[in-house]
């Protein structure tokens, strides 16, 4: 993954900002679609323009960062083709890459520190999805976004 969408509500601005300067430093290319202010705003909105930029391709994966990461995610989810995770520590985020492939990367500015927050970051970007079975079982999580049936 080299360019990024990344996006946050009210909750998460300083967390966005300093989470766009890490990942710039090492070279990735982000669009950033969530709030510069820390005025209060709804999270499904920038979780939806997050979901949009993947969903139709427009960039390889993404961030979005809410208080609990949680709210966000959800909203994320509700995209077709996204498979968002709300992350707190690195080996539920790589392991998220290598058996679910996820797609849109989410966690929380109350729930962990910048530290923690780069760490989980670098195992997702770092991560690739291992395929094999692991695709059979994205396929029927696909199938039940498409079908609504298994
Ligand atoms: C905003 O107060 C808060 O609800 C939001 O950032 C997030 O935690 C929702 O899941």
């Amino acid at each position: 993954m080299k360019k990024l969408a990344i996006g946050n509500d009210h909750a998460a601005t300083q967390m966005k900002f300093e989470i766009m300067e890490y990942l710039q430093g090492k070279g990735y290319e982000l669009i950033n679609v969530g709030t510069d202010t820390n005025e209060s705003m709804d999270y499904p909105v920038s979780g939806y323009k997050v979901a949009k930029l993947v969903a139709d391709g427009q960039v390889d994966g993404g961030i979005a960062i809410c208080g609990t990461g949680i709210g966000i995610s959800l909203a994320c989810n509700k995209v077709k083709g996204i498979r968002a995770v709300a992350c707190s520590e690195p080996y539920s985020a790589k392991m998220s890459r290598r058996h679910n492939n996820s797609n849109v990367l989410c966690f929380g500015a109350r729930v962990i520190g910048i530290e923690t927050a780069k760490d989980i970051v670098d195992a997702w970007l770092d991560a690739e999805f291992e395929g094999g079975r692991h695709q059979r079982r994205v396929d029927l999580i696909t199938k039940i976004e498409q079908d609504q049936e298994l």
